[in-house]
């Protein structure tokens, strides 16, 4: 009988010394987080919602502010918990074969499934903490989200009165420039890239399935839906992630040569 492509790419997973995973938000939306560009993403829902994603528009118009912040309060990672996908990178973690989660989700669940928190790399940040644009000083979601309760609607810094803003990245903000080397070094490192819920469509990160390609590992894309390098995958699975993924995990581990 034919292998099928699911047990393909858990040999190539079993027979890697390392492996590194690039996940998006389609790991989350089991967890009920949805994504951006999926068929019930937010922004396929909302187009016009991406402008709260523009750096530029969120330190120029209180407006914006304003709006972003009631999201952050009523946002799903509050109450979510992580599902089988995120599971099954902590069963590849302990099997020795994980190098590095890049993870372009700002929900911290795979840290909340048990992932080593020095293993994953949040390239677009965190929702977890707070920034101030001004002075810099960073301060638990938490105080921030206590502010936001009591009827503050655009909370400024209490040390230096500056904009306050989530850790997390957006469009027209710079990556962290370590975050974003020690991901490159993960790309170039492993025998497989393994993409899980990510449509590759943001950049510079898309660009790391060209990092792991040019340095011979395997790319293997796992989503639902096609995405912009499934012509350069040397596999290509579709989802549903909380069930392809634990499979294909187990496969792997169970069966290490
Ligand atoms: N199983 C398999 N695939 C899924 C599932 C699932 N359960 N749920 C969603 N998907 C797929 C969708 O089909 C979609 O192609 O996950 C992909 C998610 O793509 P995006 O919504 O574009 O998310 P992502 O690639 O992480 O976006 C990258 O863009 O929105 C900005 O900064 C934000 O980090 C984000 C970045």
């Amino acid at each position: 009988m034919a292998e099928s492509d699911v047990a393909r790419v858990a040999r190539w997973v079993r027979e890697a010394d390392v492996v590194t995973a690039l996940t998006g938000a389609g790991i989350s939306t089991e967890s009920g987080i949805p994504d951006f560009r999926g068929p019930a993403g937010v922004w396929t829902k909302d187009p016009a919602a991406a402008r709260l994603f523009d750096f530029d528009a969120y330190v120029a118009d209180p407006q914006v502010r304003v709006a972003v912040w009631q999201r952050r309060l009523e946002h799903a990672a509050w109450t979510a918990r992580p599902n089988a996908g995120h599971r099954a990178l902590v069963d590849l973690e302990r099997s020795g074969r994980l190098l590095d989660i890049v993870t372009q989700n700002i929900d911290g669940l795979h840290q909340a499934a048990g992932s080593d928190p020095d293993r994953v790399l949040e390239v677009h940040g965190s929702l977890h903490t707070v920034v101030c644009l001004s002075c810099g000083r960073r301060t638990p979601m938490a105080d921030t989200l206590a502010r936001l309760e009591a009827g503050e609607e655009d909370p400024t810094c209490l040390t230096c009165g500056g904009i306050l803003k989530s850790g997390t990245i957006s469009f027209g903000q710079p990556l962290d420039p370590a975050v974003w080397r020690a991901s490159v070094r993960a790309a170039a490192a492993c025998d497989v890239l393994l993409v899980v819920g990510s449509s590759l469509q943001v950049h510079p990160v898309a660009s790391l399935c060209e990092v792991a390609k040019d340095a011979g590992a395997r790319l293997v894309i796992l989503n639902a839906e096609s995405t912009p390098y499934d012509r350069l995958a040397d596999a290509v699975l579709a989802g549903p992630i909380g069930q392809v993924l634990p499979a294909l995990v187990g496969s792997a581990a169970t069966t290490r040569s």
